[in-house]
């Protein structure tokens, strides 16, 4: 984060303050074995290590039915992979033992949350987010609902704020998580004014109105619907117009009802028993109607707490929404992108220490034409793979050292053949001391709870 390399988050914040003071939370992402394990997915078995360090829950997966359904990859192609990544992921610091490591194809567990979470998602959702059409094989839309699986559960036990860090090519991917996730709840907690039911937009728009008691209420202590409905008739206000015509037409309908501040809990999934327990449960002044409940003397924050307790007591997951951070894609050592399927754009985490090195070594750059021109224009560090590698990976804690690679690049001190030359011979120490940590965890994945060798055959199978 702070070099720049993860660029982005979506609501972060839970998970930051959880670890922060010591609750729980999780952290999860998913590999896909169809390639050798590269820099480029270093950098995220780095973040769930970080994360696993920092206190969190940890899970890595394979995404091997993703990997047979979507990219058609045979079973044994994807064992040789699986085995790959896992020692990477092993040598780089993942335990174990206060972990999970586990491939979709073998977790039955997992493939019982995609079901019910498949209940919740349909076809045209799915065709909207991912492209499906009618010639997507079952298999590959059976691997999109396991992957919202994947990102949940870790909260198959308990709730509670789970980061999953990725590109951000898979942000689709978690809104529809973050959307079933909400979609399991069984209440829904939000902020209400009156008796009848407002969509979000109204509800802005309301909330406003009644901040503006003072000015239409004949009692400001109790202003009538029919009141903050003339006030808005009578105010340029800035919604679109159906908002404005529909909460209108709300408020006038409820005429007399004074407006009163209150929570509300919807009942999205609740069992009866959740229901009624919930009435019971909740403190002060309460009104109960067909499907909500109104409460006056509970905040936000702990009206949402009350409802996942009863929910989680009653048999629901009281699912928390997944957060995500997002990391830029490292450059391709040929410049472009960096591909599993082009062996010289990236560097293997399998390649042997001399192959690392020579790759570096050819690697373009971002420098000048001449040396003379280096000099007196400086590099361009923000364009150069060479930079990027000591960013991302060789820099390791070091900031220090990384700015200093920056500035004496784009100040012209340096020029890129020392500089590829030093950045090759870390490279190799890297490899070197990766591939034996890698030869010595593997009595460790030997022993481990996950299935190397995949009982399923070959049959010629559906490539999207
Ligand atoms: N779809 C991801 C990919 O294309 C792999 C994946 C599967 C994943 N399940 C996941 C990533 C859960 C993050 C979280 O590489
Ligand atoms: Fe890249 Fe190093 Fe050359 Fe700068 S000096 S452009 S960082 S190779």
């Amino acid at each position: 984060m702070r070099r720049g390399v993860i660029f982005g988050h979506r609501d972060y914040g839970p998970v930051a303050e959880a670890l922060r003071n010591d609750e729980d939370a999780a952290v999860l992402s998913g590999f896909m074995p169809t390639g050798d394990p590269h820099i480029g997915h270093k950098l995220v078995f780095d973040e769930i290590i970080w994360h696993q360090e920092q206190g969190a829950d940890a899970f890595a997966l394979i995404a091997d039915l993703e990997a047979h359904s979507a990219r058609g990859m045979s079973w044994d192609d994807i064992d040789t992979h699986a085995r790959d990544y896992l020692l990477s992921l092993l040598a780089l610091g993942f335990d174990p033992e206060s972990g999970e490591l586990y491939r979709q194809s073998e977790n039955r567990r997992l493939q019982d949350l995609a079901f019910e979470l498949g209940e919740k998602a349909n076809f045209s959702e799915l065709s909207n987010i991912y492209g499906f059409d009618s010639e997507t094989n079952v298999s590959y839309m059976q691997s999109v609902i396991t992957q919202m699986a994947d990102i949940l559960y870790p909260q198959i036990e308990d709730p509670k704020p789970t980061i999953i860090p990725v590109g951000p090519d898979q942000d689709p991917h978690v809104r529809l998580a973050r959307d079933l996730a909400a979609r399991m709840r069984f209440f829904k907690v939000t902020s209400a004014y009156a008796s009848f039911e407002v969509t979000d937009a109204e509800r802005r728009l309301l909330s406003d109105a009644y901040d503006e008691r003072e000015v239409y209420a004949e009692t400001p202590t109790r202003p009538r619907c029919e009141e903050a409905s003339e006030w808005i008739a009578a105010s340029e206000i800035d919604a679109p117009t159906q908002v404005v015509t529909g909460l209108q037409e709300k408020l006038t309908n409820a005429g007399m009802e004074p407006l009163r501040p209150r929570v509300r809990f919807l009942n999205a999934n609740a069992t009866d028993e959740a229901f009624d327990a919930l009435i019971e449960a909740i403190e002060g002044e309460k009104r109960r109607y067909d499907e909500h409940i109104d409460a006056f003397q509970l905040g936000l924050d702990s009206a949402a707490k009350l409802a996942r307790e009863i929910e989680v007591e009653h048999g629901g997951y009281g699912f928390v929404a997944p957060s995500s951070t997002y990391h830029r894609f490292m450059t391709g050592l040929t410049g472009g992108k960096m591909s599993s399927s082009v062996p010289a754009s990236h560097i293997s985490l399998l390649d042997d220490p001399e192959t690392g090195y020579e790759k570096v070594k050819a690697a373009t750059t971002g420098g000048r034409d001449t040396a003379e021109k280096q000099r007196e224009l400086g590099g361009e560090a923000d364009e150069c793979p060479v930079y990027e590698l000591y960013a991302y990976l060789l820099a390791e804690g070091d900031d220090e050292f990384a700015t200093t690679v920056y500035d004496e690049c784009v100040s012209g001190e340096r020029l890129c053949g020392g500089c590829k030359e030093q950045a090759a011979t870390m490279m190799a120490e890297f490899l070197e001391t990766h591939q034996e940590k890698r030869q010595e965890v593997q009595s460790k994945l030997d022993e481990l709870d996950i299935s190397l060798t995949s009982s399923r055959r070959d049959t010629p199978s559906g490539d999207e």
